[in-house]
C-alpha cells in the first residue's frame, strides 16, 4: 500500500466550491486513491463560522500538507467587514504562511478558442505563449498599510518594498523557467520613477550573469502593458513584482481568450505548491452550475505537474480539456456563435468522458 499524498483543498467562497468539487472528480479520476483531500475554512465563509478569514488551523492544514488547491474567496457580502479581516486576508495569510513567493501565471491561446481572443487576428496568429513569473509575497501587498491624518486631512500610504533576497530569488525562478522555454526574460519594473525598482534592476541584471544562455530584457510596466496587446509573441518569460504582477496577468487572461481558462501555480522553496485559478470567486453567478472549471481543473493538472511529478497524468487532463473544446462544448465565458454552450457541471463530465 502506498501513502497518499495529501492536499488541503479550500472551496472558499462564490463559484469556488463548484469548481473545486468538478476538480477533486478529475483528479480521483486520473489518480484514484492516491490523494487525501482535507477541506479547509478559509475566506468569507471562515469569517461567518470563525469571526476570521484564515483560522489558526486552517493555516497548520495547508503547511502541513503536500500541496493546497484552492478554489476562491471574496464576495460583495464581506465588502464592509474590517479590512484586517477581509476574505483577501486569508488568502494573503496562506501565500505568506506557505511561503510561496513565486506565482506562475501562462497566457497560451487554447487553439479551439482562438477566436475568443480580443486581439486582432494577425496579431494573436504571430502566437501567444508566455509566462508571468509574479512575485507574491512582497511588495506594496506585505508592505506598512497606514491611514494617518495629514495637515488636518485624511491620508493614507502603503509601502512598496522589497529586499534583495526577495528579488533574487524570484529572478532565479524566471531564468530557470526560461532554460526549459524560449530562453528570453523580461523584467519588468517602473526603474525610471521606483527606487524598489531601481533595486529590482540592479538584482536581476546581477542574478542574469549565472544565466549567460538567457536573454535579458527590461520593460517599464506601462509600456510592458501596452507591448502585451500590440504583440504578445515578443514575450516568453515575465517576471515581476507583486502588483505589476498582479494587473498585467488579468490583462494576459483576457488576451488568452478568458480568465475563466487559466490555472496558476504558487511555489516556493520547499515544493509545497499552492495550486489555483486566477478568476475570483464570481458570486453573480455562484450555485447556478454556470461556472466554468477548467482554470480549476487545469489548477489540479499543475499541481500534479509540480508538487507530485505526474507528468503523464497532468498530461491526460491538459488533452482532455482541449479535446472538449475541440468538440465545441463552452460554458457562458468562453461562448461564442456556433458553439454548444452548456453547463459547468456538463463540461465536468464531458472532461471525464475523454480521460
Ligand atoms: C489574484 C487576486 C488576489 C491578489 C486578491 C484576491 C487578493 O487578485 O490572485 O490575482 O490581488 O493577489
Ligand atoms: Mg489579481
Amino acid at each position: 500500500m502506498s501513502t497518499k499524498k495529501i492536499v488541503a483543498v479550500i472551496p472558499g467562497d462564490g463559484i469556488g466550491p463548484e469548481v473545486i468539487d468538478a476538480a477533486l472528480k478529475v483528479l480521483e479520476h486520473v489518480a484514484p486513491n492516491k490523494f487525501e483531500f482535507k477541506s479547509v475554512a478559509m475566506g468569507g465563509n471562515a469569517i461567518d463560522k470563525y469571526g476570521e478569514p484564515l483560522p489558526a488551523e486552517s493555516l497548520k492544514t495547508c503547511q502541513n500538507a503536500d500541496a493546497t488547491l484552492l478554489g476562491a474567496v471574496g464576495g460583495p457580502k464581506w465588502d464592509n467587514v474590517d479590512p484586517n479581516i477581509r476574505p483577501e486576508r486569508g488568502l494573503l495569510g496562506v501565500r505568506k504562511g506557505l511561503e510561496v513567493f513565486a506565482n506562475i501565471r501562462p497566457a497560451k491561446i487554447f487553439q479551439p478558442l482562438a477566436s475568443a481572443c480580443p486581439l486582432r487576428k494577425d496579431i494573436a496568429d504571430k502566437g501567444i505563449d508566455f509566462i508571468i513569473v509574479r512575485e507574491l509575497t512582497g511588495g506594496i501587498y506585505f508592505g506598512e498599510h497606514k491611514a494617518f491624518t495629514l495637515n488636518g486631512e485624511r491620508a493614507a500610504s502603503d509601502l512598496m518594498q522589497y529586499t534583495e533576497h526577495e528579488i533574487r530569488r524570484i529572478a532565479h525562478v524566471a531564468f530557470k523557467m526560461a532554460r526549459g522555454r524560449r530562453k528570453l526574460v523580461t523584467s519588468v519594473d517602473k526603474a525610471n520613477i521606483l527606487t524598489s525598482s531601481r533595486l529590482w534592476r540592479d538584482v536581476v541584471i546581477d542574478v542574469a550573469k549565472e544565466y549567460p544562455d538567457i536573454e535579458l530584457n527590461h520593460m517599464y510596466v506601462d509600456n510592458a502593458s501596452m507591448q502585451m496587446v500590440r504583440d504578445p509573441s515578443q514575450f516568453d518569460v515575465i517576471v515581476t513584482e507583486n502588483t505589476f504582477g498582479d494587473i498585467l496577468s488579468d490583462e494576459a487572461s483576457q488576451i488568452a481568450g478568458s480568465i475563466g481558462m487559466i490555472p496558476s501555480a504558487s511555489l516556493g522553496d520547499n515544493n509545497r505548491g499552492l495550486y489555483e485559478p486566477i478568476h475570483g470567486s464570481a458570486p453573480d453567478i455562484a450555485g447556478q452550475d454556470k461556472a466554468n472549471p477548467i482554470a480549476t481543473i487545469l489548477a489540479g493538472a499543475m499541481m500534479l505537474r509540480y508538487s507530485f511529478d505526474m507528468n503523464t497524468e497532468a498530461d491526460r487532463i491538459e488533452r482532455a480539456v482541449d479535446e472538449v473544446l475541440k468538440a465545441g462544448f463552452r460554458t457562458g465565458d468562453i461562448y461564442t456563435d456556433g458553439t454548444n454552450l452548456i453547463s459547468g457541471s456538463k463540461m465536468l463530465s464531458e472532461i471525464i468522458t475523454r480521460l
